[in-house]
């Protein structure tokens, strides 16, 4: 399983990155937004450090102001992946984008269906949203069940990245799934290399190495 790491935080993309555990990121307007620095600047740091796919996400919602303003930040750097959201307009954009071989994640993605439009419009990436169905007592991890069947029955090459991460569960589950990518929160990144057993018996270690004879 691929981790992306889901942030525009640059801290936090160099030290995940440092921990090696970084494929790829993935931002959106609200990510970018909190960092209070200019788009593209963040967007180019980022290249620098993580050589995967980069997600930034398009504004405009009309079909042609999200293709001009891809073709703007695909101009960026190889690897800028076009962040494009989940309305008839995205598909139409994800099209044209997929035929100038330009990469897309169709994001915003709440249902089988919608990942299914995505798949057809030729989407590299796929963006379902976890977090969000469960916080509507949905199951999240159900959609990303159901997605991973239909694009293996149809052998789709579209990746599926879990997003809306909140907890090591989703991405234990969506692994078990076959999902091919989590896009995960630093904080949940820490969660996961984290046990209370592993740190109570490193301090039983280093306790009983201190009594050896010297
Ligand atoms: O970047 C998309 C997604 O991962 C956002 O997650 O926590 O805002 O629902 P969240």
């Amino acid at each position: 399983m691929k981790f992306f790491i889901d942030t525009a935080n640059i801290d936090e993309i160099k030290e995940a990155h440092s921990m090696g555990m970084v494929d790829g990121v993935t931002t959106n307007p609200t990510l970018i937004a909190r960092e209070g620095r200019n788009f593209e600047e963040i967007i180019t740091d980022i290249c620098e450090i993580v050589d995967g796919p980069i997600s930034a996400e398009v504004i405009g919602l009309k079909t042609e102001e999200m293709v001009t303003e891809a073709r703007v930040l695909a101009a960026i750097h190889k690897n800028i992946v076009i962040k494009i959201p989940m309305t008839v307009d995205g598909l139409k954009a994800a099209r044209i984008l997929t035929d100038e071989g330009i990469k897309t994640n169709v994001t915003l993605v709440f249902s089988p269906l919608q990942a299914l439009m995505a798949a057809k419009a030729g989407a590299t990436y796929v963006s379902p949203f976890v977090g969000r169905l469960d916080d509507l007592s949905q199951d999240g991890l159900l959609l990303v069940e159901q997605i991973v069947e239909i694009y293996n029955n149809y052998a789709y090459d579209t990746e599926i990245i879990v997003a809306s991460v909140r907890n090591p569960l989703h991405i234990l589950e969506s692994a078990m799934m076959g999902a091919d990518i989590a896009t995960i929160p630093f904080d949940v990144l820490g969660k996961l290399a984290a046990h209370p057993m592993t740190d109570k018996g490193l301090k039983a270690f280093l306790k009983d190495w201190e009594k050896r004879k010297k």
